[in-house]
């Protein structure tokens, strides 16, 4: 080995040492969201072209009749919306949307566009059949809004000149463009935005199966020796979400290089998630000991917001806003007007009988005694 591949492998090793030290440290392994340090590493994981795109079959369907038609009209297609929850693929279907049109793609976010001067400057600067991806759009700020609007509608965006009473609106043309927004909220939209959409990919999250392939095609790319068992384990846990699928086969990864031989089998993938406190639902510690509380100490529920929070150490909103949507979606708690409630899928989740009317049935008390 030359030192330069040594030095290159050192560097490597610290980068990922430090990369699980960060998750660890902010108990994220099973998060949606990404940090700045993982969105690079995405990158190079990103489907490039629909058919490359898993899953999402029905939006995959839908967009790829939108793309098509407006080629064939030679005119660039309707404004697209991309819905749905962190990690799901949003901005890797906009990079895709202008890689099957062939087209140059303009990226800033909802929170940049302060400014409705900002987004004209943006939007005039378009080239024709350029697509321009406002990612979480639902944030971006009214007036900036009010300007989107007319440029989505009129390819016209209405510079205002001066202040006051002698302020005067200047109508620029802009050339036809296609905006690809992306929102996880999109009841959070405006009406009148939503509106100016011509299609609205709602994304959902995808199946164990899909995820396995997801999984199957980064390991691919990582170089990463794995089979089906254990892309199978590692997709169960990944919480329909690609991009958790894409982290925790890094980490099972890590721990397959440095505990086994490097590669991924069913038994490595248990251990290390393990390790990282990912169960097999894709529960994580925080989640984990939400439920815990919520069955052990207080029988089940119903428990308000807020004792359970001072019950597991952690602010209500977390506990309400991290953890509760997918404890929800997995049908673990339900959420009631006196409080949280764990269903028996939770007890059982936690290796215990679930209490209820089966209980004080006789046949079932003979059975117990
Ligand atoms: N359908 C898919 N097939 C293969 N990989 C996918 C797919 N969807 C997402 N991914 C992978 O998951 C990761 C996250 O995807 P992406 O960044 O597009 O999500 P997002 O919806 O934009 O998330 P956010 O709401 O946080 O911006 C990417 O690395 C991408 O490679
Ligand atoms: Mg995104």
């Amino acid at each position: 080995m030359t030192d330069d591949l040594a030095r290159r492998e050192a560097e490597e090793l610290a980068r990922r040492g430090a990369e699980l030290a960060a998750e660890l440290a902010a108990g994220v392994i099973a998060r949606p969201e990404a940090g700045d340090e993982e969105r690079l590493v995405e990158a190079a994981l990103r489907p490039k072209r629909l058919d490359e795109f898993i899953g999402q079959e029905r939006v995959r369907e839908q967009l790829s009749l939108v793309l098509q038609s407006a080629q064939r009209r030679g005119r660039p297609p309707d404004h697209v919306l991309l819905a749905g929850a962190p990690g799901l693929g949003k901005t890797s279907l906009a990079m895709i949307i202008a890689a099957e049109l062939g087209t140059g793609i303009r990226i800033t976010s909802g929170p940049a566009l302060e400014r409705a001067g900002d987004l004209a400057a943006l939007v005039s600067s378009l080239v024709e059949g350029e697509v321009l991806f406002i990612d979480e759009i639902h944030r971006i700020a009214r007036p900036a809004e009010e300007l989107l609007y007319v440029a989505m509608e009129d390819f016209r965006v209405d510079v205002v000149v001066g202040k006051g009473p002698g302020a005067t609106a200047i109508p620029l043309e802009v050339a036809p463009f296609t905006l690809v927004g992306a929102t996880t909220r999109s009841g959070l939209l405006t009406g009148p935005l939503r509106d100016r959409f011509g299609f609205t990919a709602h994304m959902e999250p995808y199946s164990p199966a899909e995820l396995e392939r997801v999984i199957a095609r980064s390991a691919g790319l990582l170089g990463v020796p794995i089979d089906p068992a254990g892309a199978a384990e590692i997709a169960g846990r990944s919480r329909g979400t690609p991009r958790i699928a894409n982290r925790l086969l890094r980490r099972v990864r890590d721990f397959a290089e440095v505990r086994a031989d490097g590669a991924v089998t069913r038994a490595v993938a248990r251990e290390a998630l393990a390790v990282y406190d990912v169960d097999e639902l894709g529960l994580d510690r925080l989640d984990q000991a939400v439920l815990e509380a919520l069955v052990r100490r207080f029988g089940g529920g119903p428990v308000g917001l807020s004792t359970l929070a001072v019950a597991v150490s952690e602010e209500a909103e977390t506990v309400e806003e991290v953890c509760e949507p997918f404890l929800v979606r997995s049908g673990l708690v339900v959420r009631t007007p006196r409080g949280r409630v764990a269903t028996p899928a939770a007890w059982r989740h936690l290796g215990l009988r679930p209490p209820g009317p089966v209980d004080v049935l006789p046949l079932e008390l003979g059975d117990a005694g």
